[in-house]
């Protein structure tokens, strides 16, 4: 496959870029420290045979059609695909692959670790400590809610969706959860399929696990966010766009939400300063998968993926358009 170039969209962990480089192929790297631009993007894939990119580089139609029909797959590094128009890209006969399991459990930590942050305000209690404002015990310091015992909704039951209600039953926590279809990993677990309504007026810790579609794109809206329980508390690390960050903000302002733990952004990595303000958030820069071996992981998967499309045979994790789903 000597013949053959790869393009890495951005670094990767070295062991993506040394099984690409095993298996004959060449390695055109992205050495900046930043992403391409859409036009630099364009410009990049014109001459390769595979990308392998990951989830803040957007291939549109324009981009597709500037790498057909040279390029036969987009091996993104990561779960979600929505910045791949998969559509245009089968039309266009390349293929699209991703990630999936291999980031599961890291993902689900990640949305504990906001959970409990954001439940006993660890965020804020930091911030105080590292100011040197403390000067001393106190009865009234840093109260915040309590997570065992407390009901937990689980919005998409998926890999992580179901992950993280496992994880659930250290804190012996009462799991609604509302998906499309009946899940019975999370039937086993003793979980109770609702629809969303109930899921949010009921839940004191609300958790958004589905992929981003156009069917879930702003599913949390101004009425949607009118039904949740007065000082629930709303964890993303799924995408930015699946809520209406307005409308999130105004929550967290009006108390609604007693507070957010976020690890995605509508519109990242620019972050709303109005959110930035508000001490009830806990704001990460999307770090759900990030683990020295998960990213490994993903890396090697991805170029296992790009390995097998080179070769003539079927990618091992191929993603379907949002509808074929
Ligand atoms: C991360 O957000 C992913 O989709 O893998």
């Amino acid at each position: 496959m000597s013949d053959k170039t790869v393009l890495v969209t951005r670094l990767i962990p070295e062991i993506g870029v040394r099984l690409l480089q095993k298996a004959g192929l060449r390695v055109r790297m992205n050495q900046q420290a930043r992403q391409y631009r859409e036009d630099e993007l364009a410009e990049a894939v014109r001459d390769v045979d595979a990308v392998v990119c990951q989830l803040a580089d957007r291939f549109r139609a324009q981009v597709l059609e500037s790498a057909a029909p040279r390029c036969k797959v987009i091996a993104t590094c990561a779960v979600g695909y929505d910045n791949i128009d998969v559509a245009a890209a089968a039309k266009l006969g390349i293929h699209v692959t991703n990630t999936p399991d291999v980031l599961t459990n890291a993902t689900a930590d990640l949305t504990w670790a906001l959970l409990l942050a954001t439940a006993r305000r660890l965020g804020e209690a930091e911030r105080f400590v590292r100011a040197g404002a403390w000067r001393g015990w106190g009865m009234l310091q840093y109260l915040g809610a309590d997570v065992y015992g407390r009901t937990l909704g689980i919005i998409g039951a998926g890999r992580i969706g179901t992950a993280v209600a496992r994880r659930a039953a250290g804190f012996d926590m009462p799991i609604l959860y509302h998906a499309r279809h009946d899940n019975a990993a999370m039937n086993d677990l003793g979980a109770k399929r609702v629809g969303l309504p109930v899921l949010l007026a009921q839940s004191d810790f609300i958790s958004l696990h589905v992929p981003l579609t156009p069917e879930t794109r702003r599913m949390l809206d101004a009425e949607a966010f009118g039904r949740i329980k007065k000082g629930a508390i709303l964890i993303n690390t799924a995408r930015g766009a699946v809520l209406d960050q307005a409308e999130l903000i105004n929550a967290l302002r009006t108390g609604r939400l007693a507070a957010a733990g976020l690890d995605v952004y509508d519109g990242e990595p620019s972050i709303p300063k109005e959110l930035l303000e508000l001490d009830n958030v806990v704001a990460l820069p999307h770090i759900g998968s990030a683990t020295v071996t998960t990213r490994n992981r993903m890396a090697e998967m991805a170029a296992q993926n790009v390995i097998a499309v080179l070769k003539g045979e079927p990618p091992l994790n191929p993603v379907l358009p949002p509808s074929a789903d």
